[in-house]
């Protein structure tokens, strides 16, 4: 038996990959190493593979039969907001067609577990100060949406032929749970800081009159150890059923702004690097923060990780990395 990770050489997947195979789980990762590393999975079998590609479903149907595949967890997605705007049909093939392709696997190989990497951008801009899973989704770019169609994609599988599905809807995963797992794609807010802070330019700010107590956005930040927990709970708990809803949020409740989290890492890394405050960018909204309760409730789940652990983890792993920062001489 085993457990098949699309996209776990990545760094969210391979946080996951490390707790499954702490578990003594046999783990089967495919990747088209686009952003994954192999270096990430230690000795999980690897199949280097493009879930959109046309041979992909041959490919994974053949491998979940070969690896008795019990379970599937799927990561392989883009996910960039603001590049979802610019190239959104990247994002259709990717996430809507590279999906397809491993829920039409799983039917020919009877596989019928899945966990699913959705995305508090199915949210879009809710009126709430904190969303619960019962708020409508509006998403407003192609990536929330492209998440969105992934949760009926399941829904429609389950009706059709039976899926046990859970999409964790993940709100701002950032930190590390082993610098050798730190995120080494430069896409999100913490990697992009420190990437610019490294080559001896501002870090930016993007928009600085949001609706928000200090005029930045503001997002709910969360460990990624305690999010790949999260899956470990999804697995468990569609391991002796389908529990009673098929989405959670995996969020922390609380909300921190982007100048917070750049303050955040000026302290860590100990003096106050240039920040440059830019013009908003297309598809950010103001506010996004999530409500775990059904999550605690149903997976008994819950964050264990603050904000400082997410900071000191992600500039510690940074630092391990290939381009660690040198403060200047004062
Ligand atoms: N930001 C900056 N400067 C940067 C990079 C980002 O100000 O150099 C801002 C963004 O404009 C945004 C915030 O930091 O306001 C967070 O941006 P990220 O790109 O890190 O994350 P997003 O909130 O856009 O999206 C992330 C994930 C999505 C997920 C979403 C849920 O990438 O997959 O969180 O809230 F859906």
């Amino acid at each position: 038996m085993s457990i098949l990770v699309c996209g776990g050489a990545g760094y969210i997947g391979a946080h996951v990959v490390r707790l499954l195979q702490q578990r003594g789980e046999k783990v089967i990762v495919v990747d088209d190493l686009s952003t994954g590393r192999k270096d990430r999975i230690g000795n999980a079998t690897l199949v280097t593979l493009d879930v959109a590609a046309s041979d992909a479903v041959t490919v994974l149907a053949n491998t979940m039969v070969d690896e008795d595949v019990t379970g599937v967890i799927h990561f392989a997605a883009r996910k960039q907001v603001g590049e979802s705007v610019e190239r959104p049909m990247r994002y259709y093939r990717q996430n809507v067609g590279g999906l397809a392709n491993v829920l039409s696997a799983m039917n020919e190989a009877g596989v019928d577990q899945m966990i699913f990497s959705s995305s508090a951008a199915v949210y879009g801009m809710p009126d709430v100060p904190t969303v619960s899973e019962d708020v409508p989704c509006h998403p407003i770019n192609p990536y929330g949406e492209t998440k969105l169609i992934g949760e009926w994609m399941m829904a429609d599988c389950q009706r059709a032929w039976d899926l046990k599905w859970i999409g964790l809807r993940y709100f701002n995963v950032a930190g590390a749970g082993w610098d050798d797992l730190a995120d080494s794609a430069i896409l999100n807010l913490i990697p992009m800081v420190l990437d610019r802070v490294e080559r001896g330019e501002a870090a930016k700010i993007f928009g600085t009159d949001y609706p928000t107590p200090d005029g930045t956005c503001v997002r709910d930040y969360i460990h990624v150890l305690d999010l790949a927990e999260a899956h470990i709970a999804a697995l468990t708990a569609l391991a002796t059923g389908q529990p009673s809803h098929h989405t959670y949020n995996v969020g922390t409740g609380i909300g921190t702004s982007v100048r917070e989290i750049v303050d955040g890492l000026r302290r860590v890394a100990g003096w106050e690097f240039p920040v440059e405050e830019c013009d908003r960018r297309a598809g950010d909204p103001p506010t996004l923060i999530g409500d775990p309760l059904s999550i605690g409730v149903d997976l008994g789940w819950k964050a264990n990780h603050g904000l400082d652990e997410i900071l000191d983890s992600a500039y510690s792993g940074w630092q391990a990395g290939p381009r660690p920062i040198t403060a200047p001489r004062a």
